[in-house]
This record gives structure tokens, C-alpha cells and sequence, in this order.
């Protein structure tokens, strides 16, 4: 009999918590993307419930709006076996003028074991996590990381090219204010990916060049002979002046249009980790294209990968 596991010792995941991609090895990121694998298929099946999370808790604790991550994290926990609560933040006594972290420790009184975060201040997750004695989630923190996010797209991007070493991958938008770009290039660099990013200049983030990236600010040029053309959403909610001159020009210049995807590669796939908003970044028939645009199988992956994440962090619950 074979008892060996289906990944060594080095490979395993050793953190009590998933805050970002930023301390993950090659290992621990195939490791999650090989299980969440396992769970496309059954997730596809008439019963998609698994016993293995039962009896556990898991609290969606999202200080921002979110459609595709709160859902997936919760289907995911339930097709897990978990009881899963939602806070609703603008009915919760933080419109009273509690503080997250007594907000946090009065979640964690209850015996949660996990808490899923969102929340608009980079490092607000991290600083949770230190408060309570359940896995922390980061669902999101500022400009700072999306973890789950990267390794959805990830995952994407493996079955459907069947790698990510080597390929040419363009992060197109508003970069500076994006955790998904941030999580992204982290992601991909230790993936071995060639990232390049393409932005105007005012929404590049600071010494660009130091992200492992090459840089662009002509998206003609940037974008030609790319396998993968992830496009961003302007964060509007995280700009206080104007960043762009117009929305016109915005899409003139950095949309994603058929004259400018020509440029990539002819099998290039389009990504955008959603909501998207139809020309603004992205020209409306493009999104819609099922021959290029995978943006619904990314939702799809999400579920998934949040799967794998809460079952390997599971493995180190009391
Ligand atoms: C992203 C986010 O919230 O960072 N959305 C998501 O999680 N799918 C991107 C965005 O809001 O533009």
C-alpha cells in the first residue's frame, strides 16, 4: 500500500492563516492549485457536499462590497460541510463606532475556525489576524493583496494553457491601486511568468521596476505577443483626485478593444477578476467573447480554490 503523501513535507503548507501571496513558495501555491483542482470536477456533480469541514464555522467578516468573493467563500465553506455566517457590516454594531479588532474579538468569543476579511486598509487583515485564535482569510486588504484572487486566476490560467512558466502575462489598468495586481505579480513571479504591467503613468505604482516587472505605459506596446491580458477596474473608490483625464480617453488609450488585442498572441486569453465595467477598460463585445474571454471560468476556479485553501488550513485547526 502507498501510504506516501500526495506532497512532501516541504511542499506543505505551514501557515496558520492565508493573508497573502507574498510569503508562499512555488510549492505551496502548486499544492493548493493541485487540490483545488480535484474540486472543479465535483464541483460540476448534482451533490457537491463534503463532509470534511463539518462541525466547523466559518464567519465572511467584509468591511467592502464583494458579489463573487463572498459567494464563493461561502459556497465553498458550505460544500465543505461548514456552517457559514455573513456579517453584515452596515447592520453590525461597527456602525455603532466599534473597532475591528473588538469586533474581531467578539467573532473570535464565539469560536469560529475561520474568519474570511475584507476590509479598505491595507494591513487590516494582518494586524486581525494577531487578535484571534482562528485561521484568518484575507478576502482583500487595501491596495495590499487578494490572495485567493491570484490563485483563482492562477488556476485559470493552468487549465486552460496548462502552465503558467514562461508565459507572457500583461496586468493592464489601474495598477497602483490594485491588490489583485499586487497578489498577481507576487504570484506569478514565483510561478515563473514573465509579468509586464501597463498603465498611464499616474496610476503606476511607485519604482515599478523593483516589482520583478517590466513596465509599460503604451498598452499597443505592452500588450503585443502576451499569452494572458488581465485587465483591471479602475478603483474609483481608492482615487481621492483625478487620476485619469477622462473616460474616454481612458478607453481610448488603455481599454482592451479588438484592434489592440490583435497585438497579443492569436490564442490570447482575456482575464479580468470582475466586477467589470463595459467601456471603461474593457470593450463590451470583448468581455462577452467566450473564444477569448475567461472571466467566467475565473468565478468558476474561485469557488474552488477557496475549497482548497479552507481545507489545508483546516489541517492545522485544533
Ligand atoms: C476585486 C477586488 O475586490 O479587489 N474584485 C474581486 O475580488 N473579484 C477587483 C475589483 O474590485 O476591481
Amino acid at each position: 500500500m502507498n501510504n506516501k503523501p500526495a506532497h512532501s513535507e516541504s511542499s506543505a503548507y505551514q501557515h496558520p492563516h492565508l493573508l497573502g501571496i507574498e510569503n508562499l513558495s512555488r510549492e505551496n501555491i502548486n499544492h493548493i492549485l493541485d487540490l483545488a483542482e480535484g474540486y472543479i470536477e465535483k464541483n460540476r456533480q448534482i451533490d457537491k457536499k463534503h463532509v470534511i469541514l463539518k462541525g466547523r464555522t466559518l464567519i465572511n467578516l467584509f468591511y467592502e462590497n464583494s458579489t463573487r468573493t463572498r459567494m464563493s467563500f461561502e459556497l465553498a465553506g458550505k460544500r465543505l460541510g461548514a456552517d457559514v455566517i455573513n456579517m453584515s457590516v452596515a447592520t453590525s454594531s461597527v456602525k455603532k463606532g466599534e473597532t475591528l479588532i473588538d469586533t474581531a474579538m467578539t467573532i473570535n468569543a464565539m469560536h469560529p475556525d475561520f474568519i474570511v476579511v475584507r476590509h479598505p486598509e491595507s494591513g487590516a487583515v494582518h494586524l486581525l489576524s494577531h487578535k484571534v485564535n482562528c485561521a484568518v482569510i484575507n478576502a482583500g486588504d487595501g491596495s495590499h493583496e487578494h490572495p485567493t484572487q491570484a490563485l483563482l486566476d492562477a488556476l485559470t490560467i493552468r487549465c486552460k494553457k496548462g502552465k503558467i512558466k514562461g508565459l507572457k502575462v500583461a496586468i493592464c489598468g489601474d495598477v497602483l491601486h490594485s491588490r489583485v495586481a499586487r497578489s498577481n505579480i507576487l504570484l506569478l513571479n514565483t510561478m515563473g511568468a514573465e509579468v509586464r504591467i501597463i498603465a498611464p503613468p499616474t496610476l503606476l505604482p511607485p519604482q515599478p521596476e523593483k516589482l520583478g516587472v517590466e513596465v509599460f505605459t503604451d498598452m499597443r506596446e505592452g500588450i503585443k505577443g502576451c499569452d494572458i491580458i488581465m485587465m483591471l477596474r479602475l478603483q474609483l473608490e481608492r482615487m481621492e483626485n483625478n487620476f485619469i483625464p477622462s473616460i474616454r480617453e481612458y478607453f481610448h488609450f488603455w481599454g482592451l478593444d479588438k484592434n489592440k488585442l490583435a497585438l497579443a498572441k492569436p490564442d490570447a486569453l482575456i482575464m479580468h477578476p470582475g466586477p467589470i465595467n463595459r467601456g471603461i477598460e474593457i470593450d463590451t463585445k470583448l468581455a462577452d467573447d467566450l473564444n477569448r474571454s475567461v472571466i467566467l471560468d475565473q468565478v468558476e476556479m474561485g469557488v474552488a480554490v477557496r475549497q482548497a485553501v479552507l481545507e489545508i488550513l483546516s489541517h492545522r485547526l485544533k
